[in-house]
């Protein structure tokens, strides 16, 4: 193991923008007469990022109607009772950092768990916390995290939270999770208030968990514009029970995805009702409540101070010029997205090395969620978009060799292709793009896991093998995809990380997602049938923590009489309401929701599977919600799956499972292909496999 000199922990600390605290190999009883309060400490406490010797720590301290706490005391100890206390600092709050905290904790032991709390200057303290750090560079030791997404506290309760805390506290030591990593959606930022939509939104009733003092209302939905209104929202979420108890029991390793800063954000940029504008102010407000809450070993180039963010000054201001990358070269643009550098690995032994990615600052203008790019959609085929259209677009001016169609054809209408002189699609930014191939090729650990926000499994349909009478003819020429926004389209810059693998003969390569509310797993490969299948590792989404997922919209929004109902939410002549053949439709094709809704015989439609559509996919519910647990050693992707999230549930369990599925994986040889191998543990998905 290497170890790293204190300067060089300062210097470590200094980057992160928190406090720098050692511990000592002298363990003594706490001698800080620490009375808990946690009604002072409303947020709760965090820990985040463990490395095999230090670990973030963080709290909020909330300003009090007497003079307010400017430090706090962290104390960090071997055991809970802080009979056994290595660490005691001082950390400054103040209402520059809307009084929140980051302590950089550094000589601590490898897979130790430690207990921390912090006190103020009157023996008011915090709740207690654990955090585990990582094992050693050279250690086997077996790992065991949850991935999660995607919690929406407007709408649903997290229950998902208890039950991983549930199974957690009742596992063996040896099973118990590590660490949690957060791909994104922590908070949503688009709030609606209970009067904006008394009808709820599709089986939820509309909480009243913030009111925005800056908002901007759109359409019947409130977004944020400050810092404050960013900072209000952290905080609505953090008063959740289930997500504070997590909090204090796990490090978290936190990404932001898209609505940490805006729905449709890409860059400094907002989207609403079609239009694109510029929002460079909002990305660093976004960016500063991220730093202030969500603690990370994030570089943060905007200042030197150990306490705050210190917001670079920038104005909205139109992006007109992009590089040939296609990131917007307006001087504000680049200081707003520069101001806090999220992706990084982080390393648990021999076993993992877990490389997580910013998909949302970087990214180029995704091309079928163009105006131009309207006339493929069609609601006589809801969702569907023609799969050559997607490439063609994705591929700009590299298309075909570089030498894309002037247009293309959609029954019987040439549409102009509108992206032939840009730059293929790139989600990961040249920059962040050549970093993360050099993170994979320099990796030794057995698995090299992409913590990659957004999804990267191919989302098809086969409209092209309906049969003829039951709607008009599909205008594009073979499958459908359900238009693009992650790595599942965006081909280009997916081949050339996948065909990067290949090249280099790096095994073990395993993608993570969050961000599609449903849960995935299968095969990464850069292509599917008619062009060659030829999988480079394993890859899987997990279902949204509680934001509602495709299921429950087409429940409430697909027309009752629409002649393709039957692909998305059919219903079978004994079945009392619809079912998720949305799950069919993406994993075996059109025949196989056709036949369910005619005979309600899964059986009889899992023999009528297409098998070019997705042999890419072993699992698919776009209606699951939960977490799914990895275990490095044994090397499975547990699927924790919980009925719909709607009202919180009082169990202590978190309430019922609706299934939990393990998926598992041998790690191979470079030259072979991976495999995954499902096994059904609880409940009965039977849409799904
Ligand atoms: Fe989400």
């Amino acid at each position: 193991m290497t170890t790293i000199s204190r300067r060089a922990f300062i210097e470590m600390a200094v980057a992160v923008g928190a406090s720098a605290a050692w511990g000592s190999p002298i363990a003594l009883p706490s001698s800080v007469p620490w009375r808990e309060r946690r009604d002072l400490y409303p947020e709760g406490v965090a820990s985040a990022d463990p490395h095999y010797d230090s670990a973030l720590f963080w709290t909020r301290r909330a300003p009090a109607a007497t003079p307010s706490a400017e430090k706090l005391t962290i104390e960090v100890a071997e055991d809970e009772p802080f009979h056994r206390v290595i660490t005691t600092a001082e950390t400054p709050i103040s209402a520059a950092s809307d009084w929140t905290c980051r302590v950089l904790v550094g000589g601590l032991r490898p897979s130790r768990v430690y207990w921390y709390r912090f006190t103020d200057a009157e023996g008011f303290g915090s709740r207690i916390g654990r955090t585990i750090t990582a094992p050693a560079d050279d250690d086997t030791t077996p790992i065991a995290f949850a991935f999660i997404s995607c919690q929406n506290a407007n709408d649903g309760a997290q229950n998902a939270y208890r039950r991983m805390i549930f199974e957690d506290q009742r596992a063996e030591e040896k099973d118990r999770v590590g660490f949690v990593l957060h791909l994104g959606d922590f908070i949503y930022e688009l709030v609606w208030y209970p009067e904006d939509r008394p009808q709820g939104m599709y089986d939820r009733r509309i909480r009243d968990l913030v009111r925005y003092e800056h908002g901007e209302k759109i359409d019947d939905f409130h977004i944020p514009t400050t810092v404050d209104d960013y900072r209000a929202v952290y905080r609505a979420y953090l008063h959740d029970p289930d997500l504070q108890d997590a909090r204090a029991r796990w490090p978290f390793v936190n990404m932001w995805d898209n609505h940490e800063f805006s729905w449709l954000g890409w860059q400094g940029l907002q989207k609403f009702d079609g239009k694109t504008r510029p929002a460079q102010t909002r990305k660093v407000a976004a960016m500063q409540a991220f730093f202030e809450y969500q603690p990370a070993r994030m570089a943060k180039p905007s200042g030197v101070s150990l306490e705050r963010f210190d917001p670079p000054k920038v104005v909205d201001a139109a992006i007109t010029r992009f590089d040939e990358h296609g990131l917007g070269q307006e001087p504000n643009n680049l200081t707003a997205i520069h101001s806090l550098k999220g992706y990084r690995t982080l390393r648990w032994g021999r076993n993992v090395d877990l490389i997580v990615t910013d998909q949302r600052s970087y990214r180029s203008e995704e091309p079928t969620d163009r105006a131009e790019a309207r006339v493929f959609s069609s609601p006589d085929f809801p969702e569907f978009f023609p799969q050559e259209a997607m490439e063609i677009l994705d591929a700009g001016r590299a298309y075909n060799g570089g030498k894309p169609p002037e247009s293309i054809r959609y029954g019987d209408q040439q549409v102009p292709n509108f992206s032939k002189n840009d730059p293929p699609q790139t989600i990961l930014g040249w920059e962040q793009k050549a970093w993360f191939l050099e993170q994979l090729r320099a990796s030794k650990a057995t698995w090299k896991i992409w913590g990659n926000t957004t999804g990267t499994l191919d989302f098809r349909a086969d409209p092209q093998n309906l049969p003829a009478g039951l709607t008009k003819p599909w205008p594009g020429a073979g499958y459908a995809g359900f238009g693009g926004g992650d790595h599942g389209s965006a081909y280009v810059e997916r081949a050339e990380i996948y065909d990067f693998v290949r090249q280099h003969g790096i095994t073990g390569f395993a993608t993570v997602a969050g961000d599609r509310h449903s849960f995935w797993a299968g095969l990464a490969a850069k292509s599917l049938p008619p062009a060659p299948f030829e999988p480079v590792g394993i890859a899987f989404v997990t279902g949204s923590i509680s934001a509602p997922g495709l299921v429950e919209a087409f429940e409430h929004k697909f027309p009752k009489d629409h002649p393709l109902r039957a692909l998305f939410v059919g219903q079978a002549p004994n079945d009392t309401r619809p079912q998720p053949t949305v799950n069919l439709l993406l994993r075996r094709g059109v025949r196989s929701c056709l036949e369910y809704a005619k005979t309600g015989d899964i059986a009889k439609a899992g023999a009528l599977t297409n098998p070019d559509l997705s042999p890419h996919l072993s699992f698919i519910d776009m209606g699951g919600h939960g977490y799914t647990v990895v275990r490095a050693n044994s090397d499975t992707f547990e699927f924790v799956c919980i009925p719909r999230p709607i009202e919180r549930s009082e169990r202590e369990d978190g309430g019922p499972l609706a299934y939990r599925v393990k998926h598992s994986a041998r790690i191979w040889k470079s030259g072979e292909a991976p495999k995954l191998t499902m096994q059904v543990l609880e409940g009965d998905p039977r849409f799904s496999i």
